[in-house]
């Protein structure tokens, strides 16, 4: 069964392989893509979410989200990307894709209230744009078909000690969304860190064939060296294993908690916190992911965009 979703990313390297999952799964239509701040500024994020859609042939309309947290003050991933957000590839001159001149958080809300019950909305970034959408239409929360996002940890922080970067970037977005009443999926770094890409396997994928492969392999070498020069191993693969769980959630296992998020502005300022286990409302978050099964994924969705 077709899923329809709305991507809402800060794209970024890993970002951009969430784009390419979905732009080459069977089983997924992209109704639209926001590009929000996070990795990067909008600016650049916007221009690199862009830039990913015009090489994959994604049809699909780009909008810009939010240029800053609701909040905080705008704080940035810093090099895991590179300087342009995106380092690697390099693009030509769009033909095709231009930003649109609504605002991404009204097409949020406009296209869940058009399609009650049948939207997936996959966020990949700081939850600015979805905690919007939340305040500006209430019913959003309870018509959105569900919201598979990345972003928490319950296993310490990347970006502090306490913190992942996407609820560090924008916790009052983030205690807004968690706290909705929505159909809400977690990708944590206690599930996403188990997800990697190895030397090994980056060389088997220089040997594929087309434009989403070249771009794959562009953007995860810069990854690469970036994960490794930083002494922090291989490349995690954050963002598209919200993709995979649309595509096929049953290869993933999940337990649904009460989710918080710290807005005292110390040391733990967005640091998520995990309640006590629940067996309705609250987040149902992933423990772990099926790796045979997400990388076969990415092989098919290559093998789709040559
Ligand atoms: O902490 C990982 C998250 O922060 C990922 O979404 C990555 O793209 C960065 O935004
Ligand atoms: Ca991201």
């Amino acid at each position: 069964m077709m899923q329809r979703i709305i991507l809402d990313v800060d794209t970024g390297l890993d970002d951009a392989v969430a784009l390419i999952l979905a732009a080459g799964s069977d089983t997924i239509q992209i109704e639209g893509v926001v590009a929000t701040s996070g990795n990067m500024g909008l600016e650049r994020t916007l221009e690199n979410t862009l830039n990913v859609c015009e090489v994959l042939g994604i049809q699909a309309p780009v909008f810009a989200g939010e240029a800053h947290p609701l909040v905080r003050e705008l704080v940035h991933a810093g090099d895991f990307h590179g300087k342009s957000g995106l380092d690697g590839p390099v693009f030509a001159p769009r033909k095709n894709q231009q930003v649109q001149t609504k605002q991404g958080v009204q097409f949020i809300i406009d296209t869940i209230l058009a399609n009650p019950g049948q939207i997936v909305l996959v966020p990949t970034g700081p939850l600015t744009d979805i905690a919007l959408a939340m305040q500006k239409e209430p019913r959003v929360a309870k018509l959105v078909k569900q919201i598979v996002l990345m972003g928490g940890s319950f296993i310490g922080g990347n970006v502090t000690k306490e913190a992942e970067f996407n609820a560090y970037a924008d916790p009052e977005a983030a205690q807004i969304v968690f706290s909705s009443g929505a159909d809400l999926v977690m990708f944590p770094l206690d599930c996403t860190t188990k997800v990697t890409l190895s030397d090994v396997q980056l060389d088997r994928y220089k040997t594929f064939k087309g434009e989403g492969a070249s771009l794959f392999c562009a953007c995860m070498k810069t990854y690469m060296d970036n994960y490794q020069r930083q002494g922090k191993g291989f490349p995690v693969m954050h963002d598209p294993l919200c993709v995979a769980y649309v595509i096929d959630p049953r290869r993933f296992t999940l337990t649904r908690h009460e989710v918080s998020v710290e807005l005292e502005q110390d040391e733990t300022y967005g640091k998520t916190i995990r309640g006590k286990d629940c067996e309705t409302g609250g987040v149902l978050v992933a423990n772990h992911a099926d790796t045979d099964f997400f990388w076969e994924e990415m092989d098919k969705a290559l093998k789709n965009l040559h």
